[in-house]
């Protein structure tokens, strides 16, 4: 099977030397990419700025911007059965890229934001994929309902739901702790190494691969 997978965070710029972005470290993606290859399946790993070595036997495709991991996903997901999104995606950019540092001047500097494309929203619709479609969703509040939310109306067969308010576990930790929300039951996963978790993701996700016909 072809697995495409996203990791890491955005890195939206502002001007030459400046750009917003976030605390994903790439952990819980890489973890899932090196758990998909190890068990033999070819995997893309399009992923934004992160200080992890690629994992063995993966086809890598770095990114710096959503508009950037946008065009990488949009061309190759064609080519794949499933897809897992697990990238920290800046749901807003600078509105506008000044091609000079910006210099200090007043006391305040107001920056506009414009919303950046809903890469995994438009996996179905957009992209016209098929596949076995598996989002992300990092809550702060509510887990199950908003991971709900975002499972109806990003059209996926399930969503990895974790609390972000910790720092014990997700964002730039090595463990995490999830909530598998499907549309009609959710299934916890309590604490564990990010390894470990990938390999109980990807089995979710493989668990729903059709069978071949006969
Ligand atoms: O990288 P680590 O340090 O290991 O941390 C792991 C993690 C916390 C980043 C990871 O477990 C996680 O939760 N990833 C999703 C982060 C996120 O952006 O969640 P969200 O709830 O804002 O987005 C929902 C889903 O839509 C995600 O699958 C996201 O990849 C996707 N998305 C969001 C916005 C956007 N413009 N395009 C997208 O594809």
């Amino acid at each position: 099977m072809t697995i495409l997978i996203t990791a890491g965070p955005t890195r939206e710029p502002l001007d030459p030397v400046r750009y917003l972005s976030n605390r994903s470290s790439g952990k819980m993606g890489y973890a899932l990419a090196a758990a998909a290859s190890a068990i033999g399946h070819r995997v893309l790993l399009i992923s934004g700025p992160t200080n992890l070595d690629i994992p063995s036997g993966v086809d890598f495709v770095p990114v710096e911007s959503a508009a950037d991991m946008y065009q990488a996903v949009a061309t190759r997901i064609g080519k794949c059965e499933l897809a897992i999104f697990a990238a920290a995606v800046a749901d807003y950019r600078p509105a506008n890229f000044a091609s000079d540092k910006i210099k200090k001047t007043d006391d305040v500097l107001t920056v506009d934001f414009v919303r950046n494309p809903d890469i995994l929203g438009s996996a179905r619709k957009e992209m016209g994929f098929e596949g076995i479609l598996v989002g992300f969703a990092a809550e702060t509040q509510n887990l199950e309902e908003n991971a709900r939310h975002k499972l109806t109306r990003k059209k996926c067969d399930f969503v990895v739901a974790n609390d972000v308010s910790r720092r014990d576990i997700g964002f730039d930790s090595n463990d995490n702790e999830i909530l598998l929300v499907y549309p009609d039951h959710s299934q916890p996963l309590p604490r564990d190494s990010k390894e470990h978790l990938a390999h109980h993701i990807l089995e979710a996700a493989l668990k729903l691969r059709p069978l071949p016909s006969s």
